[in-house]
């Protein structure tokens, strides 16, 4: 086991690719605080299957989108197992619009959702790693669409490309205090967030056209990277953005 004695938080962990790492981390021997913001069901799931796997999880329910709610989160998740050594920000959603169409609100959600969730979060976790005079791991859930354009979804590609950057910077800032900071940046994988894609076969069918190992990834496709890099095989690994996309990023072919 890779993770036994450590404790991680992963914002968003009620379903998809958080609730992916929330089992493999459980597997790995990691006690987990379980977040979520509106699906309280597949927070009590994570949970339960944590609980079979023989590790603590404690629930805390929290909109990461609202700066106060991202420093309650990490205080609640404190009081219920102890000090917190891995932060997973995950927690993210997209609103497929046209650029010209797309409302001030919808842009601050999409922002505020994936990026400034990630900025807060992490300067409370590294405050808190500094009180406990510990090292850390902070790995951020961005996408491919850190690099890659994606019409229709400004704000996404914006908010992804924030955390690139934010990453970057922070594996520079925090290395003082033994906090290393990396970046999963995933392509299709199966989950809520793009379930309208999955109904649509045309769609579903074109995206497979661009994926050079022809298939949709599973969360647990990025488990086992988030794994890798909160155990000490990453001890030397800062700064980074680890792929998972089935070769979707840089595909490009004339014949
Ligand atoms: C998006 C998905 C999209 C995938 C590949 C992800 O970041 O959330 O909607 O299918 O990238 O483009």
């Amino acid at each position: 086991m890779r993770l036994e004695g450590k404790t991680a938080l992963i914002t968003g962990s009620d379903q998809g690719i958080g609730q992916g790492i929330a089992i493999r981390f459980a597997q790995e021997g990691a006690n987990v605080v379980v977040n979520y913001r509106r699906n309280e069901k597949g927070a009590e799931e994570t949970k339960t299957r944590i609980e079979q796997l023989g590790r603590h999880a404690a629930i805390v329910q929290a909109d990461v989108s609202q700066v106060a709610e991202t420093r309650r989160l990490l205080r609640d998740g404190i009081k219920a197992l102890g000090p917190v050594d891995i932060l997973v920000n995950n927690a993210g959603m997209e609103i497929n619009a046209d650029f010209v169409d797309v409302t001030e609100e919808d842009y601050r959600r999409v922002i505020d959702t994936n990026m400034t969730s990630a900025f807060f979060l992490t300067q409370e976790f590294a405050r808190h790693r500094r009180e406990e005079k510990r090292p850390g791991r902070v790995i951020n859930i961005s996408s491919v669409h850190e690099e890659l354009p994606f019409p229709h979804f400004t704000a996404y590609v914006m908010s992804k490309a924030g955390m690139k950057l934010m990453m970057r910077n922070l594996a520079i800032e925090l290395a003082p205090l033994g906090i290393t900071v990396n970046n999963i940046a995933p392509g299709a994988i199966e989950t809520p967030i793009n379930r309208k894609l999955f109904e649509n076969k045309e769609l579903l069918d074109a995206l497979m056209e661009n994926i050079p190992l022809k298939r949709i990834g599973k969360p647990e496709d990025v488990a086992g990277i988030a794994v890798f890099l909160a155990s000490s095989d990453a001890d030397y690994v800062t700064g980074a953005s680890i792929f998972v996309d089935g070769g979707l990023l840089w595909n490009y072919s004339e014949q």
